[in-house]
């Protein structure tokens, strides 16, 4: 059946490519992001290729009051959101190499409190419907302690940490939640974050791409999974990550020793 499907983050990278399987699927989408002429791009492509009606709205959602605009938008355009796709996100600041607060600030409300927010409008009304679905793009940086920037791993372990909870809170109520988990993907993010350095070096079986890592998502939030870790080679990884014995490994490769 005919579903409408708000995806954050739908202007590059795993966004537009929830955007093209969604479509795919028949569902009618609503794309937000920073950059609204490359929404409005994605847009006309996929209504043109699939018969969907797409909607483009342009949020900032490090501005604290995205979400509610959001949420305020879609309903005075009549529609009820069934998929929630939270994926929009950045590498961020080093929390000590960028000595302001304010751009630390903007990131965690991006990666955190915006999600948050976003779940706390368009959940309630999918519980009403008995029907939702909801992805929260985290990562496998939020599965392990890394000697890294400082927030962005703690960022996506929060956004599993939210979704196993949504899952348990909503079980029985037609509504699913679950954190996609995925490992090096090929997308913008290096290039955005000024790390193509770091991606160039690393070797080629580390890294999937953007079609495996939503099919994944979208599988699992179908199945009711709360957590879903990407790919052959990271689910694998996954168990050894979460093992009390990976703890001094990762105490090792810390720098200071
Ligand atoms: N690529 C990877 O290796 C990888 C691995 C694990 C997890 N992830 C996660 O996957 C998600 C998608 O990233 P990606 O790899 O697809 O990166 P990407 O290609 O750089 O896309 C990031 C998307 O997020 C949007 N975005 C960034 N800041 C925003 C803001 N302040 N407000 C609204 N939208 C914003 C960008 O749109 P605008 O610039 O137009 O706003 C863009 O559409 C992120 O949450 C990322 O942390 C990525």
């Amino acid at each position: 059946m005919k579903k409408t499907a708000l995806i954050t983050g739908a202007s590059a990278g795993l966004g537009v490519e929830f955007a093209v399987q969604l479509a795919a699927q028949g569902h009618d989408l609503v794309l937000v992001a920073r950059r609204k002429e490359k929404l409005d791009e994605v847009a006309k492509s996929l209504a043109e290729a699939h018969g969907v009606d797409v909607r483009t709205m342009s949020a900032d959602l490090s501005d604290p009051s995205a979400p509610e605009d959001l949420f305020a938008q879609v309903q005075s355009e009549g529609l009820a959101i069934d998929y929630l796709i939270n994926n929009a996100g950045s590498a961020g600041p080093s929390l000590f190499e960028e000595k302001d607060w304010a751009p630390q600030a903007k990131f965690l409300e991006l990666m955190m409190t915006s999600v948050t927010h976003m779940c706390h409008h368009f959940i309630p009304p999918m519980r009403e419907r008995g029907f939702g679905r909801v992805v929260n793009v985290s990562s496998f940086a939020g599965r392990l302690a890394r000697p890294a920037g400082a927030h962005y791993g703690p960022s996506k372990a929060y956004l599993v940490a939210l979704s196993e909870e949504l899952a348990l809170l909503l079980r029985g109520t037609g509504v699913h939640a679950s954190a996609l988990c995925p490992g090096f993907t090929h997308t913008d993010f290096h290039e955005a974050a000024g790390m193509m350095e770091m991606k160039n070096s690393l070797p080629g079986f580390l890294w999937y791409d953007a079609e495996t890592v939503v099919r994944d998502g979208l599988r699992a939030v179908e199945r009711g999974k709360p957590i879903m870790v990407s790919g052959r080679l990271y689910r694998w990884l996954d168990p050894i990550a979460q093992s009390v014995f990976f703890r001094p490994l990762i105490k090792a490769m810390a720098p200071g020793r």
